[in-house]
C-alpha cells in the first residue's frame, strides 16, 4: 500500500530529476505541502470528454503525486460538480505540473515575509506553497471564478494556511496590500499587464508565462528596475499555460473559416509547430491575435487563414486566404530560426519599459541583436524576410 507521504516524496524526486538545480527551500516546500487536498476530484481525458476522477485509493494517490497537470475545470464546470459521464469542452483551470511550478517558484525566490501576489489561484496548491515560503499573512491570490476561489480558500484552511483568496480579474485593478515584493502569474499573457509592473517594488520579481499563438509559451522572470521598467530572462522549460481570460471571454478559440485561396506546396510542414522551441520563435513572428487549431492558423483581426496538410514523404500543401499569407510568415521564421542555430528560450530576454514597449531580444552568434515587440505593438507588419536581415524586426547591435 502506498502512503500519501511515500507518494509525495516520490513526486518530489521526480520533480528534482526533471529540473535544473532547485533551491532547497523550494524542495522543502514541496515535501511539506500536500497536493492531494487541493485536487479531491480532477478530470481525466477520455477521447473528447473530460471524465471526473474521484477516490482515495492507491491509484488515485499515485495519479495526484506525479509531475503532471491535473485539469479541475472544463468550460467553467468544476470537477467536483461534474456528472459521472464527463463533460466536453476546453480546460479552464488546472493544477499545474509540479516540476514547472517548482522552477517558477525557484525563479521567484520568495523570502519569509515577502508580500506576494499570485494571479490564478486555481486549486490553491501554489498559494499553499507560497504561504509556506513567505508566510500566509503576506500572500494574496486572485482568480476570476467564485467557485474556484471558494474551494481553494476552504482547502487552504484545511491544510493550515489563510492567505487572502479573492475573486478578481488579475489583469484589472490590483488587490489591496501592495505594492508586492513578488508577483507570480499562473495563466499566460501576451504582454505583461501594466498593473503588475506598477504593483511591484523596485528590485522585486515578476514571474509570468508569456503565451503565443502556437502554444510555444515560456515563463519569463523579470526584475523591476528603478525608473519603472523591468528586465529578465526566459526560463528553459516550455510552458503552455492556459491564457489569462478577459471578462466574458470563453476558452474556446475562434473558429477559422475554411481557406479558399490557391493551393501551393511548402517544405515546412504543420508538424514544425509541434516543436516547442520553434513554436516559441515562430509565435513571435505571427500577428498577435493569431490562433492555431491543428494545421490551421487564423488571424481574426483581418480574416487571414492558412491551412497546412502534411503528407509523409512529400512536401506539405498549403491553402491560404485573406490579406496575409500566414504560412509564409512561418516559413520565414523557419529560415531565420535555422540561420540563428535554433536559439533556445533561455537565450532570450524581455525588456518592459515603463512607458509601454515590451521587447524580446537575443544576441546571435555574430553579435546581431534580434528583437521583436511583444503582443500587439509590432514595429512593422510582419512579412517575408528581407534578403539581408533574416527577419523584419532584426537590427544590428
Ligand atoms: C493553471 S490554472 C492556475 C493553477 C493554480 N496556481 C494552482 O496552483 O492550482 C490558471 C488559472 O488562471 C485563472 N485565470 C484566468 N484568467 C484569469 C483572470 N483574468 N484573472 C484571474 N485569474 C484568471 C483560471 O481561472 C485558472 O484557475
Amino acid at each position: 500500500m502506498t502512503t500519501e507521504i511515500d507518494a509525495r516524496v516520490r513526486m518530489v524526486r521526480e520533480v528534482e530529476r526533471g529540473a535544473s538545480v532547485l533551491s532547497s527551500r523550494v524542495v522543502e516546500a514541496f515535501l511539506n505541502v500536500p497536493r492531494h487536498p487541493f485536487v479531491p476530484v480532477f478530470y481525466r481525458r477520455d477521447g473528447e470528454e473530460y471524465v471526473p476522477t474521484r477516490g482515495h485509493g492507491d491509484e488515485w494517490l499515485r495519479a495526484v503525486y506525479t509531475d503532471e497537470v491535473l485539469v479541475t475545470e472544463v468550460d467553467g464546470v468544476h470537477a467536483e460538480d461534474a456528472p459521472d459521464g464527463g463533460v466536453a469542452g476546453v480546460a479552464t483551470s488546472s493544477s499545474t505540473a509540479p516540476g514547472l511550478m517548482a522552477e517558477m517558484l525557484d525563479a521567484l525566490d520568495v523570502r519569509p515575509g515577502d508580500l506576494v501576489w499570485e494571479i490564478g489561484t486555481g486549486t490553491g496548491y501554489n498559494a499553499a506553497l507560497l504561504s509556506h515560503l513567505a508566510g500566509a499573512a503576506t500572500v494574496t491570490t486572485v482568480d476570476r471564478a467564485a467557485r474556484l476561489v471558494d474551494a481553494a480558500r476552504e482547502r487552504l484552511r484545511e491544510v493550515g494556511f489563510e492567505p487572502a483568496v479573492l475573486r478578481a480579474d488579475g489583469a484589472g485593478a490590483p488587490p489591496l496590500g501592495g505594492p508586492f515584493d513578488r508577483i507570480i502569474a499562473t495563466c499566460a499573457v501576451r504582454r505583461v499587464p501594466r498593473s503588475w509592473l506598477e504593483q511591484c517594488v523596485t528590485g522585486g520579481v515578476i514571474v509570468a508565462p508569456i503565451g503565443n499563438a502556437l502554444g510555444g509559451g515560456a515563463v519569463v522572470c523579470l526584475t523591476k528596475l528603478p525608473g519603472g521598467g523591468a528586465e529578465g530572462r526566459f526560463l528553459h522549460r516550455p510552458a503552455a499555460f492556459m491564457h489569462l481570460r478577459v471578462d466574458g471571454s470563453t476558452a474556446a478559440p475562434d473558429l477559422a473559416p475554411p481557406p479558399t485561396g490557391r493551393r501551393r506546396t511548402s517544405v515546412v510542414g504543420a508538424c514544425a509547430m509541434d516543436d516547442q522551441a520553434f513554436a516559441f520563435w515562430a509565435g513571435l513572428c505571427l500577428p498577435p491575435a493569431t490562433v492555431r487549431d491543428g494545421g490551421t492558423l487564423y488571424d481574426p483581426t483581418d480574416g487571414s487563414t492558412a491551412h497546412v496538410d502534411d503528407h509523409p514523404g512529400r512536401p506539405s500543401t498549403v491553402t491560404a486566404s485573406g490579406p496575409r499569407d500566414l504560412w509564409q510568415l512561418v516559413e520565414s521564421a523557419w529560415t531565420a530560426w535555422r540561420h540563428h542555430h535554433r536559439p533556445r528560450r533561455e537565450w532570450f530576454t524581455l525588456t518592459v519599459r515603463a512607458d509601454g514597449p515590451q521587447t524580446v531580444s537575443f544576441t546571435a552568434s555574430d553579435g546581431t541583436v534580434v528583437s521583436w515587440a511583444l503582443g500587439g505593438e509590432r514595429v512593422d507588419a510582419p512579412g517575408a524576410a528581407t534578403p539581408r536581415s533574416m527577419h523584419p524586426f532584426e537590427h544590428s547591435a
